[in-house]
């Protein structure tokens, strides 16, 4: 297993920093999710420093789906990045945080109404519109009022990066945006232009998740340039602002070939201002607003291994405290990882085992067919680069309870997410 951030061995254990990880789950029980603090400001300062431009503003944004409590939000305020929120709650947990308000993006292909009315109480930056029935609901709100909301339309610029087919999210029959390539695109964005409550600054578009092809995103950017040009000419408008989502990719197994994520973002922002001056437009605004790169690899699962059962077939498994519930991911689109047996860490791995966590369902299997030492129940099983789409995307299913958070450092542990009781299971029940 590769190992990632402040991961190092000592005395055949595995550690992030100075921290044991045996220590953590004596401490804090298992299963645990716990976030290499150090690594993800550290990856957070890279993307700001990296994605900088002399010419234009740009903005590094948080996309809080990929894993957010409020500890989590006030670091990325701390931090000076923007952050996004694509419902409700994800708002709240953020105002929560103190986030400043200017600095929220608020996304979402189904704002509700009592959503939209929260996001402009709270007078947030920016609202992403999605679509043209979603410009009458924020009309609906303001009218009769002297505020002015900042808006981005968000739009589908038909890229096709290479990905797995549910994360794809642009292309032309996505639920995402609006085309380009409709006509009425222009009327879209006139009527967005003409309200006197709303103040139109840009396009957001978003490709898909996990790119590993840095052309795919040089391609949306030059299509989105070349886009905005032909809106401004046509509709005699500047557009200052425009917003090219996340998506690229991370190291979750060997087969993943990441691109250097600092020399990317160098070229990016410089194949931006190139193609500003090639097509002559106003922009003064460049945003991306990476999740899964920014947390992803610096948060890891661990668990206790609760059985280890040969079965008839020739098959060996693992059995783990959490699964599916903790991580989705592996059933939902077969996503694949690493393991380590954290205090057998320098041990030879010749055991083939499969690693199945406790729900009841065939399909909660964590990884399948890892190479391990030889497993024991009590032993501390770590899966690393869990910190994206894996606390955010957990469930309750079998009423198992949520795993806690702990955040490490040079300065210690914090715990930012208690981990869930019985008593939390039947909470909204009405008995
Ligand atoms: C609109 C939007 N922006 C940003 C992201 C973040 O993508 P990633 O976590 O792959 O960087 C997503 C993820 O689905 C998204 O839908």
């Amino acid at each position: 297993m590769k190992l990632l951030g402040n991961m190092n061995l000592k005395n055949s254990e595995l550690y992030i920093g100075d921290t044991s990880c045996s220590e953590l789950a004596k401490k804090f029980d298992t299963p645990l999710f716990i976030i290499d603090e150090d690594d993800f400001r550290e990856k957070i300062k890279s993307y700001k420093n990296s994605f900088k431009s002399k010419k234009i503003d740009s903005r590094v944004l948080y996309a809080s789906k990929s894993m957010l409590n409020v500890y989590t939000a006030k670091i990325i305020a701390e931090e000076g990045l923007y952050i996004d929120v694509v419902s409700g709650g994800e708002l709240y947990t953020v105002l929560k945080a103190k986030f400043p308000s200017e600095r929220i993006y608020f996304h979402g292909n189904n704002k509700l109404y009592k959503e939209l009315k929260f996001a402009l109480d709270n007078n947030i930056g920016t609202i992403v519109i999605d679509n043209v029935q979603e410009i009458e609901r924020i009309i609906n709100i303001l009218s009769g009022t002297d505020n002015k909301q900042k808006v981005l339309l968000r739009v589908n610029p038909g890229i096709d990066a290479h990905t797995h087919e549910y994360i794809k999210t642009t292309k032309l029959d996505s639920k995402f945006g609006e085309s380009i390539f409709d006509e009425n695109i222009f009327n879209i964005v006139n009527s967005i232009v003409e309200n006197e409550n709303l103040i139109f600054a840009g396009f957001h578009c978003h490709i898909g998740s996990q790119i590993f092809e840095k052309e795919s995103f040089f391609k949306e950017a030059e299509t989105m340039v070349e886009f905005m040009k032909t809106v401004e000419d046509k509709l005699d408008i500047k557009i200052p602002e425009l917003n090219l989502g996340g998506g690229f990719g991370v190291y979750y197994t060997k087969e993943d070939n990441p691109f250097e994520l600092g020399k990317f973002l160098n070229e990016y922002i410089e194949k931006i201002e190139n193609y500003i001056d090639y097509y002559g437009v106003n922009l003064q605004t460049v945003d991306i607003e990476p999740g899964r790169s920014l947390i992803c690899n610096s948060g890891s699962t661990l668990y206790t291994v609760g059985g280890v059962k040969e079965t008839f077939g020739g098959k060996d498994y693992i059995f783990v405290d959490g699964g599916m519930t903790d991580n989705p991911r592996p059933a939902l689109y077969q996503a694949k990882y690493e393991a380590i047996l954290v205090n057998k860490a320098n041990k030879k791995a010749d055991n083939v085992y499969t690693i199945a966590g406790k729900c009841c369902e065939s399909g909660d299997i964590l990884i399948k067919d890892y190479k391990l030492p030889k497993a024991e129940i009590g032993d501390l099983l770590l899966i690393p680069s869990t910190g994206a789409y894996t606390y955010s995307m957990s469930s309750n299913y079998n009423r198992i309870e949520r795993p806690a958070m702990v955040f490490v450092s040079r300065e210690g542990e914090k715990l930012a997410v208690r981990r869930q009781t019985y008593e939390d299971l039947i909470r909204e029940d009405v008995y």
